[in-house]
Parts: structure tokens; C-alpha cells; sequence
């Protein structure tokens, strides 16, 4: 059977798999990002292909990358959250490992393993975010990926929610994963802690102070009960509904499949999500509602997205 490796590279870890036809990872590994280098990222990621290669016939080769990818899947023009400017990665990769490579935006890529092997399977329109340090966007419609006319469509992140709002990576002020994604709400949690800790008493007993709170304490503080977890997750829950309402008003997905570290914990925040798509749909009573569900293949859907893509490249 056909095989091929895909990779995932966050902005701490590099995850790397051997997939088959039927997005089943049959190798796996993990390593850490070497931060701001964007040299070193590419060696990393050509160690850890040739290492899963070996003893392996693999036909090519998917790199799921968090930025602007261009038109011909080989450079990462931009990327809001990391040291990449005008990447030649497909290059730089191929070089290392002699096999055909294609780099995917890491949403489109999410999207895409969701939509053929996870929670998406059987939809028409479907739109995935990803919730995480940023906000990615994937859109699979009719069986095929939207990539835009320059490659960079679906960067659902960056719609200006707030005007003149809080700066973002990408250079502009109130983007919607200022407001919604994992940095946002550890942004939040952190902000209540300060100006109320009583309030935060679990959540400042788990981290200690309000710069040491990250997105597992509030994970933990919200399951027990603390009032500041709560608000800060149901806060992100609203954020994102409101963003899907004025998704749903583009583009009309049946459903909507909400990814990324912060979805593992979407019991947390995903009815707060309804409710407020819900309320702010446009033509509401109208139109049927658009599901809106967590993704199912985890940590792993960018890599077997990435590795499916490489196949159909
Ligand atoms: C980037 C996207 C990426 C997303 C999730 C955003 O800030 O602009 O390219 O898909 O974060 O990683
Ligand atoms: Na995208
Ligand atoms: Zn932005």
C-alpha cells in the first residue's frame, strides 16, 4: 500500500507520520521546534522524514505550515506567529530528503484529514477552524480544498472583529484570534485573575501567579468549578460563534468542525459557541442551522491531512 509521511509544525512541536490510504498513521514521532530558526526547522523536519523513510517506500511528502502558503505549495510567505518571511521550505526540504515535498497551510491541512477521516466525513461544505495559538481556517467544499486564487484563502483568523482593536501578529489591530484562540484566552483568564483574584481562587491556587496561568490550569481550574476559567472559556465560546455567524453569512457550510488545542476542551466552551452563532446568524428562523462540532482525529488531523494531500498532489 501506498505510503506517504506528513507533517505537522507547531510552534512547539514538530509531529511527523507515516499514513496510508485510509489516513491510518503506521509511524510516528515527535520533536520539538527549534524556535526562530527557520534553518533549523527545516532540518529538523528533514531528519524526522528521512528517519520515519528508512526501511519504507514513500511516495512524497505534505508539510503542514502555520502562514501564508503560496499558490505553488513550495513558499511560507508570511507567517503572523513565527519567524517565517518569504520561506523557501518545499526547496529547502526536498533538498534533504530526495522526494517529492508539498507545503500546506496547517488549517487547510487540519480541514482536509478532518473532512476524509474525521468529523467531516460525508459533508459538502464543510468549514474548519483551528483554535490554537492563532486561528486557522480550511475550507472543503464539494470534495475539494479552497485554496484562494494566490494559495492563501481561509485565513479566517485575521478577519478584523474589532476595530482599532488589540494588535495582532499579522500587523493589523482586531483580528478574530485576538479575541478567540488559545492566546486570547489565556489573555483573559489572566486579566480576571489580576483585576479579581478571589474570583480566581482555584485557577491562582494552580498556577500560582497571574503570568504563570497557561491554557492547562485553566483547563483544570475550569473543571472544578472557578469562576474565572469559566468566564474566560465561555468568552471564547462566544467570540468564535459569532465569528462562524458571519462565516455562515459568506459562505452557508452545513457544518462547521472546531479544531485545535484549545477543541480538546470544547465541552468547555462549544454550547456558549452555539448560543451566540445561534443569536447572531443573519436570516435566523429562516435557514437551517449549520452544525457546529469538534474535530475527531486530535492532535494528529494536520499530519494525516498533510500526508493525504501529498498523495493527491
Ligand atoms: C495563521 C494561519 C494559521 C493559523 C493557525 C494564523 O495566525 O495566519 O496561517 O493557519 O494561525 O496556525
Ligand atoms: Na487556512
Ligand atoms: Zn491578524
Amino acid at each position: 500500500m501506498a505510503l506517504t509521511i506528513g507533517v505537522d509544525i507547531g510552534g512547539t512541536k514538530i509531529a511527523a507520520g507515516v499514513v496510508d490510504e485510509d489516513g491510518q498513521i503506521v509511524a510516528h514521532l515527535l520533536r520539538p521546534t527549534p524556535a526562530e530558526n527557520p534553518d533549523q526547522v527545516a532540518h529538523t523536519i528533514g531528519e524526522a522524514v528521512l528517519e520515519l523513510a528508512k526501511d519504507r517506500e514513500i511516495e512524497a511528502v505534505g508539510l503542514g505550515a502555520a502562514g501564508f502558503v503560496d499558490e505553488t505549495r513550495s513558499i511560507v510567505r508570511f507567517a503572523p506567529n513565527l519567524a517565517w518571511r518569504e520561506e523557501p521550505l518545499q526547496k529547502k526540504v526536498s533538498d534533504l530528503v530526495g522526494l517529492p515535498v508539498v507545503v500546506e497551510n496547517d488549517a487547510n491541512a487540519m480541514a482536509w484529514g478532518e473532512a476524509r477521516f474525521g468529523a467531516g466525513r460525508g459533508e459538502t461544505h464543510l468549514v474548519c477552524v483551528t483554535v490554537g495559538t492563532g486561528i486557522g481556517g480550511g475550507l472543503v467544499f464539494e470534495g475539494s480544498l479552497y485554496r484562494g486564487r494566490w494559495g492563501m484563502g481561509a485565513e479566517l483568523g485575521h478577519m478584523q472583529v474589532v476595530p482599532e482593536g488589540r494588535p495582532c501578529g499579522c500587523g493589523n489591530l482586531g483580528c478574530w484570534e485576538q479575541y478567540a484562540s488559545g492566546s486570547a484566552l489565556v489573555n483573559e483568564a489572566r486579566i480576571i485573575a489580576e483585576a479579581d483574584p478571589g474570583r480566581a481562587a482555584t485557577l491562582l491556587k494552580i498556577a500560582g501567579t497571574p503570568d504563570q496561568i497557561e491554557g492547562q490550569e485553566i483547563t483544570d481550574a475550569a473543571r472544578q468549578g472557578d469562576s474565572a476559567a469559566l468566564a474566560a472559556f465561555a468568552s471564547i465560546g462566544r467570540w468564535i460563534g459569532q465569528g462562524l455567524a458571519d462565516l455562515a453569512a459568506v459562505l452557508d457550510p452545513g457544518c462547521f468542525i472546531l479544531g485545535g488545542g484549545v477543541s480538546r476542551a470544547s465541552d468547555l466552551w462549544i454550547d456558549e459557541a452555539r448560543d451566540s452563532f445561534a443569536t447572531q446568524l443573519s436570516g435566523r428562523g429562516h435557514r437551517p442551522l449549520a452544525d457546529i462540532r469538534p474535530a475527531e482525529l486530535g492532535a494528529s488531523a494536520g499530519l494525516v491531512g498533510a500526508a493525504d494531500l501529498a498523495r493527491r498532489r
